[in-house]
């Protein structure tokens, strides 16, 4: 297992934690009240962020993985190579399975880091949070 916890040393690309903080600031989570805010950087180097937003009915609630993923894709964009998720939790949250079959459908080699507000981390490639993911391989 290559995931790692790290200490406030990691290097993360300044722009997408801005971004991922903002998208935090704007999770719409009344329920659980556990804001988590994600954004990535698509292959163009565009950034697209997220919050999750829960409702009523809870079970439609859609994380902040998928948020910006449902972003990245809808403006055409078909891969990133990085993603931060921001959280308050202690160790930073990562992202629950579902998520991480979804960040594996676009790109498996990309680069997460996970992080909290003292700067806590836990960082790994995409395909490290999900060995042996699933392919649809027709044939
Ligand atoms: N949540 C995310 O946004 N991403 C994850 O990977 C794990 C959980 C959200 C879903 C729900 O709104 C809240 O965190 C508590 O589970």
């Amino acid at each position: 297992m290559t995931q790692q916890q790290t200490p406030a040393s990691t290097t993360i690309d300044p722009e997408l934690l801005s971004a991922a903080r903002q998208a935090f600031a704007n999770a719409y989570a009344p329920y659980s009240a556990f804001q988590v805010g994600a954004a990535l950087r698509g292959i163009s180097g565009r950034i697209y962020s997220g919050a999750n937003v829960e409702n009523a009915s809870y079970g439609l609630g859609r994380c902040a993985e998928q948020s910006a993923i449902q972003a990245m894709a809808s403006a055409g964009e078909r891969g990133f190579t990085a993603l931060v998720v921001y959280t308050e939790a202690s160790p930073p949250a990562s992202p629950c399975g579902a998520c991480r079959q979804i960040l594996f459908e676009f790109s498996p080699e990309a680069s997460v880091v996970c992080v909290n507000a003292q700067g806590e981390s836990v960082t790994g490639s995409v395909a490290d949070f999900l060995p042996h993911g699933f392919r649809l391989e027709h044939g």
